[in-house]
């Protein structure tokens, strides 16, 4: 063991042998399945791109209808989950409304099937997630704000029908467009911390729902997706706080007492810039005149990032963008994290379905740099059995 590595975070250690998605870093290319990411959701939509990941290959146009249908046709959700979803309380982070709910609708499955590793399981019950986790999340806040219910129509799309639950309101083409766009970028992005919790928990050949119930716990955290909201929760702050004249003295304020800006910095990219982020930026000019303070939101939003590159040589990460033009479509900014998540049940599939398939245990070791030979004393007590 002495001569092994230790990086701490894991850093730079390679965790698995996958097809199914690479950060290729010098030539600024999120690959997916053999594609540029960028220009897949340029060009596709977000569950023709959702397919490919799982079954491996763009759709034809019959087969993306029949997977459309299949999305829609399982978003809608039990009484009894609409019950359970009506009992959380006012407080409950929509982030642990949404793992609670996953892990109900295992409880749907039959428990043999839910067993079963095979390709077909795994993306049985990997679409039947992907179907009702936006329902899910969408509606545990309509619950929890004391709002009806907001049930799918099956007549939408997949980001067109997302969007309507959250709103109750039929989208706008920019909204809709926007919002498909964002879904795409967070779609898959080779082994973040959420992937490898959810490929940790299959290699014990666990099942997929305990994978994804793993991975909205890793993706809740802010080091992570959570960086969304807190990203446009730096910059609404310092709108409240003194505007745009404010805003570099802040972040360096913030800077100076070593807190971290969130929606900056990323461990694979660092000194990059985030490929997502670069496509999705182009956006937020679109959008600005939709609220009243929308100009001055972009303006601190621009000055954060001229002070972070300047200061820290760091570029926004995707969940900067992400966040800003969320909350441009008037999204509630605690559904931030939530919709990340939703997306990225598309990339889980597939990399619970790669695992399965050349399963080995993820069981690595440690560095032990505690105590050694130490032995209970006499005086040593001991609590009853
Ligand atoms: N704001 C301020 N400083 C930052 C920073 C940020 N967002 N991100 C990294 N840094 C600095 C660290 O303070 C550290 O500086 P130091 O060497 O002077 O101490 C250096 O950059 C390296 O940071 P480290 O935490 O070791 O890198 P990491 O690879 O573990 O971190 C992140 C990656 C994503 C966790 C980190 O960039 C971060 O916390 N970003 C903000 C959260 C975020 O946006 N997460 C979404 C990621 S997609």
């Amino acid at each position: 063991m002495a001569d092994q590595t230790f990086s701490p975070g894991l850093d730079g250690i390679i965790a698995a042998d996958t097809k199914v998605s690479y950060l290729d870093v010098d030539h600024e290319q999120i690959i997916i399945k053999g594609y540029d990411l960028i220009e897949l959701a340029q060009k596709l939509s977000y569950p023709d791109v959702a397919y490919l990941l799982i079954h491996g290959d763009i759709p034809t146009k019959d087969k993306a209808k029949d997977f459309c249908n299949k999305l829609s046709r399982q978003g809608e959700l039990s009484i009894d989950l609409e019950e359970l979803l009506s009992l959380f309380p006012k407080s409950m982070n929509l982030m642990d409304a949404l793992r609670t709910g996953i892990s109900f609708i295992a409880s749907q499955e039959d428990p043999d099937f839910l067993k079963n590793t095979s390709i077909q399981a795994n993306t049985d019950m990997g679409i039947r997630i992907l179907s009702k986790a936006p329902t899910i999340a969408v509606n545990a806040y309509h619950a929890i704000n004391g709002d009806p219910f907001i049930h799918p129509d099956v007549n939408m799309g997949y980001s067109e029908n997302f969007l309507y639950m959250i709103q109750g309101k039929h989208p706008d083409r920019i909204s809709k467009e926007v919002f498909d766009r964002i879904l795409t970028c967070y779609i898959e992005h080779e082994m973040p911390n959420s992937t490898f919790a959810a490929r940790v928990i299959v290699s014990t050949l666990s099942d997929i729902y305990g994978a994804v119930v793993g991975a909205v716990a890793s993706l809740k955290g802010p080091l992570h997706g959570g960086a969304n909201e807190a990203a446009v929760n730096t910059i609404l702050e310092i709108y409240e706080q003194g505007g745009v004249d404010g805003a570099e003295n802040v972040i360096l304020d913030k800077l100076s007492k070593k807190e971290r800006i969130m929606g900056f910095g990323h461990r694979v990219y660092m000194r990059k810039y985030d490929p997502r982020a670069f496509l999705l930026t182009k956006y937020i000019p679109k959008l600005i005149d939709r609220l009243p303070e929308g100009k001055d939101l972009y303006s601190i939003y621009l000055t954060i990032e001229k002070v972070m590159l300047r200061e820290k040589g760091l570029y926004p990460n995707m969940d900067y963008p992400a966040g800003m033009l969320l909350y441009l479509l008037q999204i509630p900014i605690p559904l931030f994290t939530p919709i990340f998540l939703c997306s990225r049940i598309a990339g889980l599939i597939a990399h619970v379905i790669e695992q399965h398939e050349n399963n080995r245990l993820y069981r690595p070791r440690v560095v032990y740099s505690g105590l050694r030979d130490l032995h209970p004393t006499v005086n040593t007590p001991i609590s009853p059995i």
